[in-house]
């Protein structure tokens, strides 16, 4: 067996270590801030040190392992991904882009390797956002992009977020913790780019018969809270006639919103969260949320199609007597990865004689705000299927030898290039 195969066969065994630590019984669920979490950082905190690295924490939970250049002044290549996971999700979806760059810092270890830069690598806290409806909290706080207001979100179990971070790192007093979290890690000039190895979560790949392909932008999205309040009533004795039914005008919504993204190419619009009130088989829905996910490669056309859903959502309430209520949470334009980094990437592919196959990301990744610090590049690997967030989410060991191969190509080339 080949050393990146064997490597392969490590990063396999610790994605399947990772995926067993859940907050759920049975199924992979690891929101922010939790035990699991806690157990995930350990974990690989430890795989950090095996290869050399220095670890610490950060206020909110991110875990950084950093390798030393061949001087203190070195600038600092960041690799990562997140390690949190959404509800019963797969368990390549984040880990394994840390993994991977786990495992090239592990091989320049054992080699006794040092390169004209850092390596950090970065276990972002929360890509998600799936405890607090707010996502990339990691990656937000390591680059100082953090909205503060952001700590006062509760959760399901009506913990606010400061609680929630508290709890986990122990860190300091509200103050203190949001100067923290304004506070960027790195310096922009200290940073040579970051760069994420992530499974495509798409079926291009596969349907290329590709291991690996670069990807060219990462799509724009906007998150939002859709309510609809009717009024709760007996549903044997209230005629169809006079129903301000909370449910039915939620549901016409979630139709004309689907409506919309067939009539807009490229444009995907998902309802994945519903909450009824009161929630009982023999009363009319007095109240009901939604979520609402949108996104489309050209922020244009999300931002038209945005205004599209919210007047239908308008004109549904009036019909039905039902108060609408549109609440944007969160928002990020398409994000294009750098060219030059991205050619490290191709060239790199080039050199394993793979065609290369590039792709925009339907997906958010850290990599969209760890651009507002420095220039960013995503390898994706093939998936089966294209399936993720979904348990039967997978990945070949010989495609993630491949992607180790081609990640330490492109690390040589940065060296390469940063010695010239
Ligand atoms: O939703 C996303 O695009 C990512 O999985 N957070
Ligand atoms: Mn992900
Ligand atoms: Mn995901």
């Amino acid at each position: 067996m080949n050393s990146e195969a064997a490597t392969a066969r490590i990063v396999m065994e610790r994605c399947d270590i990772l995926g067993g630590i859940s907050e759920e019984v049975g199924c992979l669920t690891r929101p922010f801030a939790t035990k699991a979490m806690q157990r995930v950082n350990d974990t690989v905190a430890a795989w950090m040190q095996e290869a050399g690295m220095r670890v610490t924490r950060d206020a909110i939970g991110n875990l950084i392992g950093r390798y030393e250049g061949r001087s203190a002044a070195a600038k600092t290549l960041v690799l990562g991904s997140h390690l949190d996971s959404v509800r019963d999700a797969g368990r390549y979806d984040g880990p394994l882009g840390v993994m991977v760059a786990l495992a090239c810092v592990q091989r320049l270890h054992a080699r006794g390797e040092r390169l004209p830069f850092a390596i950090e690598v970065v276990g972002f806290a929360d890509e998600e956002g799936m405890r607090f409806s707010r996502s990339y909290l990691g990656s937000r706080a390591i680059t100082g992009t953090f909205d503060s207001t952001w700590l006062e979100v509760r959760d399901e179990h009506d913990i606010s977020m400061a609680e929630a971070i508290r709890a986990f790192s122990g860190s300091a007093e509200p103050q203190e913790l949001a100067e923290a979290l304004r506070t960027p890690r790195w310096l922009r000039e200290e940073l040579l780019g970051y760069t994420e190895v992530h499974i495509e979560q798409g079926p291009v790949l596969e349907e290329m018969g590709l291991p690996v392909g670069v990807v060219t932008a990462i799509t724009g999205q906007t998150r939002l809270r859709i309510g609809f309040t009717g009024m709760a009533g007996h549903a044997g004795t209230v005629p169809m006639s006079m129903r301000r039914d909370a449910f039915s005008a939620a549901a016409e919504f979630v139709l004309a919103v689907e409506g919309i993204a067939r009539s807009m190419p490229g444009l995907v619009a998902t309802v994945g969260q519903v909450n009824v009130k009161p929630g009982v088989s023999n009363v009319i829905a007095g109240q009901v949320t939604l979520s609402l996910d949108v996104r489309h490669q050209d922020d244009t056309i999300r931002e038209q199609a945005l205004l599209e859903m919210e007047a239908r959502g308008r004109d549904i309430g009036l019909a039905r007597y039902v108060t609408f209520v549109w609440q944007p949470l969160e928002a990020h334009d398409a994000v294009p990865c750098s060219t030059y980094l991205t050619q490290l990437f191709v060239r790199a592919i080039e050199e394993v004689e793979y065609p290369v196959q590039r792709l925009p990301s339907g997906a958010g990744h850290d990599a969209a705000i760890m651009s507002t610090l420095t220039g960013m590049a995503m390898l994706f690997v093939r998936c089966k299927g294209g399936i993720s967030h979904n348990p039967t989410e997978s990945v070949t060991s010989e495609d993630t030898g491949i992607a180790i191969d081609v990640l330490e190509r492109f690390i040589k080339l940065l060296a390469q290039e940063a010695r010239e």
